[in-house]
């Protein structure tokens, strides 16, 4: 599914209803170059999910965990990791939901990743060729019932 995101606030928009409607144990995975809107649409599921602490960038902290919501968030940033590198984060204990309190887990720059949860929701972010940019989602194995819009 495409989805033209006209602005910032559509970007948040979007985010916003994810995060009234994902369920525990979502993974969104997203891609998109640098500045495309990745963190914004992170900040905008923070938003539907309840948090009012503001959303920041991960990147260098790698994980920011927030539990104000009403399910646990845990949002990624991979970009200044090798795919290497990644294998020994061990992130499945964020989907898996045994070693911490199962959440929503949002991980920008995920095409680092060597290996993927089973099931996840795919969020590419483009800058529009001549229009505006796009959000093109794809669920994996993931059965997703919210309204997007
Ligand atoms: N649909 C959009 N159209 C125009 N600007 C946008 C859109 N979505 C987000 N932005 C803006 O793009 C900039 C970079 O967004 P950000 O979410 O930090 O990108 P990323 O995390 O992918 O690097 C921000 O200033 C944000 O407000
Ligand atoms: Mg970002």
């Amino acid at each position: 599914m495409n989805i033209l995101l006209a602005g910032a606030e559509a970007t948040l928009r979007l985010g916003v209803s994810l995060g009234e409607s994902l369920t525990v144990g979502s993974v969104i995975l997203l891609n998109g170059d640098l500045g495309s809107g990745k963190t914004t649409l992170v900040q905008g599921i923070g938003q539907g999910l309840g948090i009012t602490e503001p959303i920041v960038s991960p990147t260098f902290t790698l994980i920011n965990e927030y539990r104000e919501g009403r399910i646990p968030l845990y949002h990624l940033d991979l970009y200044r990791l090798e795919p290497s590198e990644v294998v020994g984060l061990n992130l499945e204990i964020y989907w898996e939901g045994v070693e911490v309190i199962p959440g929503i887990v949002a991980i920008e720059w995920a095409e680092k990743m060597p290996y993927k949860p089973d099931s996840y929701l795919s969020v590419v972010l483009n800058y529009g060729d001549h229009g505006p940019r796009q959000a093109k989602i794809t669920p994996v194995n993931f059965s997703y019932l919210g309204v997007v819009g």
